[in-house]
């Protein structure tokens, strides 16, 4: 078979995207206070804020769309929808949402309470949020390897087990309502976590009947992890992966807009029926009727698809392959980045691509500017500009829409990245000129710690 690993689709519609010069660029960066969420989108060449909701749906997925039955109660699409997941996921009760952080908040509101505790590999921003919002403590029990950028290791999102049975022998079972497993690890690489890590989990879990919930959003890119890097799954299939994955928790919170291959929607799953009664409860009233949950019938019968699209095997290996191609063709150049690479995203190290920038004039934002400034690239800052003080690591995530972009436009963004490696001594580090009380990435104003100089 030929090694070269192609884009398993071929292009039916195409969104063009527009070319800036860099002196547009320095005035459009100046403007956007060198915070690229204020840029608009229409001047970015290649746009890697995110892969949440920016993939390309498929005809499969268009087709489905037209069948969507936008009845209120009971509707057809919503049974499409609700067999779709449960074939992957098994859960008893599926409850639509409008994206993950909807299933969270109706999770942690149900099963939370003040002073409770709440394990996870690691919270994602919104998860912890959400059960912070509750009044509970949100644990990160990370496995030490996994937060070591430079280390390569198989499974770098997995649990912290002997720090879990610590913390349920130190806090007592009745204060840890569940434990959650965050597949992959976004906030920490887009690492996988393991099958035998899940296994194990599960085992402390039951053994203490704590629930164990998955925080989904990822699902399909870590079963395809356990299948190429685990020991007696190289012959199932990502579904038999994901199927055994989901059988050893109780329920999940998904976001659809990663591994649901759609723009929008997310869901609640849960094996409990007097839980899942009050879940539809409070979603009744915030977010819809429980069969549609904020969406559109349009949008279930996208998700629908989507599931069982993203755990196509042609499709997966061109996913990990052509992220992982960004990561090998970068860090052979010397380009320091969170190793191996993940599924979704590849983590560049502002801290070590930069050392000549204390981590208090943001080497992540200034980092990010310059590859917009280069190239007309847009990543995001994980850094100092998003956690203050209390951030361990400087970096700028570069994730990669689903079903998007091509080789040519990989190769392009490592051209950039290349290009500001060779320049870098001249990077500037940034200070603050605005700052919100909260979530001040989004809308903080920056500026070069020196001017810089304009092209005219
Ligand atoms: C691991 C993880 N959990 C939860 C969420 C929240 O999902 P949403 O953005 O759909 O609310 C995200 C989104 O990026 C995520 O990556």
């Amino acid at each position: 078979m030929p090694r070269t690993v192609i884009e398993p689709f071929r292009i039916k519609s195409v969104e063009p995207i527009r070319w800036t010069t860099r002196e547009q660029r320095e005035h459009l960066l100046r403007d956007a206070h060198y915070n690229l969420f204020l840029l608009p989108a229409e001047d970015v060449l290649i746009d890697l804020l995110t892969d949440s909701g920016t993939g390309a749906m498929s005809t499969s997925q268009w087709a489905a769309i037209m069948e969507g039955d936008e009845s209120y109660a009971g509707s057809k699409s919503y049974d499409r929808f609700r067999e779709s997941i449960q074939d992957i996921f098994g859960y008893r009760h599926v409850i639509p949402t409008h994206q993950g952080r909807a299933a969270e908040r109706i999770l942690f509101n149900v099963m939370c309470k003040k002073g409770d505790v709440v394990p996870n590999n690691t919270h994602f921003d919104t998860t912890r949020a959400n059960v912070e919002f509750v009044g509970a403590e949100a644990v990160d029990l990370l496995l030490p390897e996994g937060k070591q950028p430079g280390l390569v290791r198989p499974f770098k999102g997995d649990m912290d087990v002997e720090a879990l049975e610590a913390l349920v022998a130190r806090v007592g079972r009745k204060k840890i309502p569940l434990v959650m497993l965050t597949v992959t690890n976004n906030s920490g690489g887009g690492q996988p976590v393991s099958m035998a890590n899940i296994r194990l989990v599960s085992g402390v879990c039951r053994h203490h009947r704590i629930p164990l919930y998955f925080d989904a959003c990822r699902f399909a890119e870590n079963a395809y992890f356990i299948k190429l890097r685990e020991k007696g799954y190289e012959d199932k299939s990502p579904k038999q992966i994901a199927r055994e994955m989901f059988a050893y928790g109780d329920g999940c919170t998904m976001s659809a807009k990663k591994d649901g291959m759609a723009n929008i929607g997310g869901f609640l799953c849960t094996n409990h029926d007097q839980l899942a009664q009050q879940e539809k409860d409070l979603l009744i009233l915030t977010e819809g009727y429980p069969t549609y949950g904020g969406l559109a019938g349009r949008d279930l019968e996208a998700i629908a698809v989507g599931v069982q699209e993203a755990l196509v095997e042609d499709y997966l290996r061109y996913r990990i392959a052509s992220t992982a191609y960004l990561g090998n063709h970068i860090a052979q150049q010397g380009v320091p980045i969170v190793q191996p690479p993940g599924g979704h995203a590849i983590y560049l190290d502002a801290r070590a691509f930069l050392p000549h920038i204390p981590p208090n004039q943001f080497p992540g934002a200034a980092l990010a500017a310059e590859l917009y400034l280069e190239g007309g690239i847009r990543s995001v800052e994980i850094g100092t500009l998003m956690f203050g003080a209390a951030a361990k690591m400087d970096l700028v995530r570069l994730a990669i829409p689903r079903r998007v972009y091509t080789q040519s436009h990989v190769d392009y963004v490592v051209e950039v990245i290349l290009e500001v490696f060779q320049k870098r001594d001249r990077i500037q580090g940034m200070k603050l000129t605005y700052e919100a009380p909260f979530l001040r990435h989004f809308t903080a104003r920056l500026e070069p710690v020196e001017h810089p100089v304009l092209s005219h």
